[in-house]
């Protein structure tokens, strides 16, 4: 099991919440922005959560499949899309995606990548779903010094290096991989102390040659 389970199925009821004062819709913008989305098209949503990429992929009218480990996330996301003719909800993780090889057309993850217990396996998972000419677009922290982030929001990892995930990203076979800054922030208070993380945002992109 993954130990960050247990943490997103207590906080689901309030996660629509929690991650308005964490980060804002800019950061789903960016993502969206780099992906060039195209209505119509299929895009996989992993680690979906309460379907924020999700949300604003239907908004452009695409199909969705959303992967997420956590029953009351899902539960969640089922209960808000429960009109979404376009949107899939499975469960599964990044490191085991259910969705065939080469099958969607569109990958994202945002602020999945540090709760996976091996990044470069999720990439490499998420770059075998995408059909030739598929685009990956990875937004989480860039590295950071928030302990706490570990204790009070069970992050695994603080943050990434941006070569790093770059590397990962070639190696997973992708090309015109770029990494850069979203403008955006993700803010959080220690509930105990006087600690206040501000932690800068990349946007992470590569495409599945054709
Ligand atoms: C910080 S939340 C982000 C949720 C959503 N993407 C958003 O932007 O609001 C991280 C999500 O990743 C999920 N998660 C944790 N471990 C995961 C894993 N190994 N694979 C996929 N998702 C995972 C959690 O259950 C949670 O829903």
């Amino acid at each position: 099991m993954n130990p960050g389970e247990g943490y997103f199925d207590r906080v689901a009821e309030r996660w629509d919440r929690m991650r308005a004062r964490f980060f804002s819709t800019a950061v789903r913008e960016r993502a969206l922005a780099v992906a060039g989305v195209r209505p119509g098209r299929v895009a996989a949503d992993i680690g979906a959560g309460t379907g924020f990429m999700t949300e604003g992929l239907l908004n452009r009218g695409l199909r969705v499949i959303a992967i997420e480990p956590s029953a009351a996330m899902r539960a969640q996301m089922a209960r808000k899309f429960a009109e979404a003719e376009r949107l899939e909800i499975r469960e599964g993780t990044a490191e085991a995606i259910p969705i065939p090889d080469a099958s969607v057309d569109y990958v994202f993850a945002n602020m999945c990548l540090h709760h996976v217990e091996r990044p470069p396996r999720a990439i490499r998972e998420m770059a075998r779903v995408l059909r030739p000419g598929g685009v990956l677009v990875v937004t989480d922290l860039d590295e950071h010094r928030f302990e706490f982030l570990r204790i009070e929001h069970h992050d695994r990892w603080l943050g990434f290096d941006r070569e790093e995930v770059a590397r990962w990203f070639r190696e997973a076979g992708l090309e015109d991989v770029r990494v850069g800054c979203t403008g955006e922030e993700c803010c959080a208070r220690a509930s105990v102390g006087d600690a206040h993380a501000r932690v800068s945002i990349f946007v992470a992109s590569g495409r599945k040659p054709r």
